[in-house]
């Protein structure tokens, strides 16, 4: 059996179609899991590396064996009449210390992994993040997505990787007990662009890292799908007369765009399609940035501007563990202590929730009041529609741009402009994009689960059953 998955960086959905019907996987009761998974064991840090007596003796005994082997090589030259190449004692010493450090990484992953393997240790959607914050320990993993296009180096990689197959076997078992039947194939959902740190080459790592995962969590077969292709399948059903549609996904990392001819007899296709790499978890930092921020400092002490953005960038591991490491013990007071409790265990997911839950209000209220007691016992921010605008005003640009070239690249007007993705829950995005194609008329879809239906659609195709 075959089903779609939409791997968000925010939520993730399945679904099927069985007997013509599309049936929704549940997740306890829900129909989608915030993307979040908790270990309670550690996964390896490569910071965490310290030379312990046991691994000073091995680093000895590595240094001996390099000494001797130099020896060896230095008696072969001389017999050759060659001169020997002599390494400096430091350099072997690092050598050996690279060789320590690496063995030693490699049985962290060992151990880690096998302690993980076991289902009932990991938790998935919001009670990873309830269990990460009870417990004050272990590893949260929030928006992997958002990870799969950067430069990794390969033991994060292997992390990266082992954490998507959690979430896709999570999605796997689930459908396969629901569905009474083994779940073997599936259509996966992609962005037009994944969030990149190298350019077209991040789109082609993120969708290898998603092979192997799906293919570790028991897919035999697998493809993927475009976002807003997927979407534009589930707009296809309800249109009786054959149409051109501007399918606009506005999601947490992403922003796709898909010109499509949908509706009719025929079947749908895909004309051409657009990525932003940007979405809802960009305008939940910018939140943070603009209104938490200044209350630890920003703007007011003199403190590299980049250390904020490392706080609020929760879904970037290697941001936050720069953060965490650096020393405020000598920030001027009370800036000092704040950034010191923002260090402890769950604080950036915390402040983060709280930018999120912010910038939720505020799509809908006039103001929303922050408690940053987890900071300093009675810290709050009171936030109004200033705060919400200049947090989102760049996101607006940048989405005005990406709409306006796809303006200029289209032969014709569609006839309508199919909406779709959480973010396009704010009213302002949404008046927003209405505003860039005034002529035609708006359709808002279901805003979570408009991809996951199409991709089912496409999954009933590859294999009826
Ligand atoms: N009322 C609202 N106003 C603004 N943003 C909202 C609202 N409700 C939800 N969101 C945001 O929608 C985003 C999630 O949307 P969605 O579930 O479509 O993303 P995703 O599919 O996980 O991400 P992607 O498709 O980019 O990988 C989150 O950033 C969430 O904060
Ligand atoms: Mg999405």
């Amino acid at each position: 059996m075959h089903i779609g998955i939409d791997f968000g960086t925010s939520y993730s959905a399945a679904a099927a179609i069985i007997d013509g019907e599309l049936k929704l996987v549940r997740f306890g009761d829900a129909e989608q899991f915030r993307t979040a998974v908790f270990f309670p064991e550690l996964v390896p840090d490569p910071s965490d590396f310290t030379l312990t007596p046991a691994l000073e003796a091995q680093l000895e005994n590595q240094l001996r064996l390099a000494r001797q082997q130099q020896r060896q090589l230095a008696t072969a030259a001389s017999a050759r009449g060659q001169a020997p190449v002599a390494r400096s004692e430091h350099e072997l010493r690092s050598e050996a210390l690279r060789v320590v450090r690496r063995q030693w990484m490699e049985e962290q992953t060992r151990n880690a992994t096998a302690s993980v393997a076991s289902f009932q240790h990991a938790l998935f959607g919001e009670a990873a993040v309830e269990g990460y914050l009870e417990s004050g320990g272990g590893n949260l993993i929030e928006s992997p997505k958002s990870m799969f296009g950067y430069r990794l180096d390969p033991q994060v990689r292997k992390v990266i990787v082992h954490i998507a197959t959690h979430i896709i076997e999570h999605i796997r078992l689930s459908a396969s007990q629901q569905f009474g039947t083994p779940v073997r194939g599936a259509v996966i959902g992609r962005p037009v662009e994944f969030r990149s740190s190298m350019g077209a080459q991040g789109s082609l790592q993120a969708i290898e890292i998603l092979r192997e995962a799906a293919a570790a969590a028991g897919f035999d077969s697998v493809s993927f799908l475009e976002e807003p292709a997927a979407a534009a399948m589930h707009y296809h059903k309800s249109l009786a007369q054959r149409q051109h549609v501007l399918v606009v996904d506005i999601g947490g990392g992403t922003t796709d765009v898909a010109h499509a001819q949908l509706g009719g007899d025929e079947a749908p296709h895909i004309v051409r399609s657009w990525g932003l790499p940007k979405g809802g978890t960009d305008l939940d930092v910018n939140v943070s940035l603009h209104s938490f921020m200044p209350q630890l400092g920003k703007d007011i002490i003199s403190m590299p501007a980049h250390r904020y953005v490392d706080a609020a960038s929760v879904h970037n591991l290697p941001k936050q563990r720069e953060f965490r490491q650096q020393d405020y013990r000598l920030v001027d007071e009370p800036y000092g202590s704040r950034l010191r409790a923002l260090q402890e265990a769950g604080a950036t997911t915390r402040l983060n929730q709280l930018a999120e839950r912010s910038k939720i209000t505020l799509s809908a209220s006039a103001g929303f009041r922050a408690e940053l007691d987890f900071l300093e016992p009675g810290l709050a921010v009171e936030l109004g529609r200033d705060d919400f605008h200049a947090a989102i005003d760049s996101f607006l640009l940048q989405m005005e741009r990406t709409l306006t070239i796809v303006r200029g690249d289209l032969a014709q007007l569609p006839a309508s402009l199919f909406l779709t993705g959480g973010t396009s829950r704010s009213p302002q995005i949404r008046d927003h994009v209405q505003s860039c194609f005034p002529e035609i008329p708006l359709v808002q879809g279901d805003p979570s689960l408009g991809v996951v239906s199409g991709l089912a659609v496409a999954a009933n195709e590859a294999d009826p059953g």
